[in-house]
C-alpha cells in the first residue's frame, strides 16, 4: 500500500524538529517495514509512505494526530503496487534543493499564502519524480 500526504506544519519547524522528527521515523518504520520519503519547504510537508496495508495504516494514523503539523490532505491512496522508495526508511529533502525543476521553483518563488493552489498537484508530482531519481539512482530496488 501507498499514501501520499501533504500537510502544513504547525510551529516554526527548525532543523532539530526535522531532525528528531526523522529519527523516530526511521526507528519505526524499519520495525514496520515502512520505506518511504518527506520533504519540507515553505512550511508544508509531503510525505510518501509505503509498505504492508496495516502497517501503513497505523503508520499514517499515528503521523496525523501528530501536533507538529495539521490540515493534513491525502493527495493518493493506492494498493498493490511496487515500493518507489524502498532504499529509505524514511528519505529526507527540502523543497530548496529541487528548484531546478520548474514548477519547483515557481512554487517557492511565490507567496503561496495568496495563492493556495500555488502548490498543485504538477509541484507534487515534479518533486516526487525528482526525489526518486536520487533512491532509483543509488541502484537499490525493495520489492512490495
Ligand atoms: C511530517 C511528519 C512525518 C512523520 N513521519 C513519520 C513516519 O514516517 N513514521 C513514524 O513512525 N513517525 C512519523 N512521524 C512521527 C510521529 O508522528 C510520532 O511522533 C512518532 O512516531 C512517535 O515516535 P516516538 O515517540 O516513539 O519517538 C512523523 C511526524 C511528522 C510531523
Amino acid at each position: 500500500m501507498v499514501k501520499v500526504y501533504r500537510s502544513k506544519a504547525r510551529l516554526e519547524i527548525t532543523a532539530s524538529d526535522i531532525d528528531a522528527i526523522l529519527a523516530s521515523s526511521r526507528r519505526h518504520n524499519e520495525d514496520a517495514g515502512i520505506t518511504g520519503m518527506l520533504l519540507f519547504g515553505k512550511g508544508y510537508f509531503v510525505q510518501v509512505i509505503e509498505g504492508n496495508g496495516p502497517a501503513v495504516d497505523r503508520t499514517y494514523r499515528r503521523i496525523l494526530s501528530d501536533a507538529r503539523h495539521g490540515d493534513a490532505v491525502l493527495l493518493y491512496d493506492g494498493s498493490g503496487e511496487p515500493r518507489r522508495f524502498g532504499c529509505w526508511s524514511m528519505g529526507f529533502s527540502h523543497m530548496e534543493a529541487h528548484s531546478h525543476v520548474a514548477s519547483v521553483a515557481h512554487f517557492l518563488q511565490h507567496d503561496h499564502e495568496a495563492d493556495p493552489y500555488g502548490f498543485g498537484p504538477d509541484v507534487t508530482l515534479a518533486l516526487l519524480l525528482d526525489f526518486r531519481r536520487i533512491c532509483s539512482g543509488s541502484g537499490a530496488v525493495a520489492a512490495a
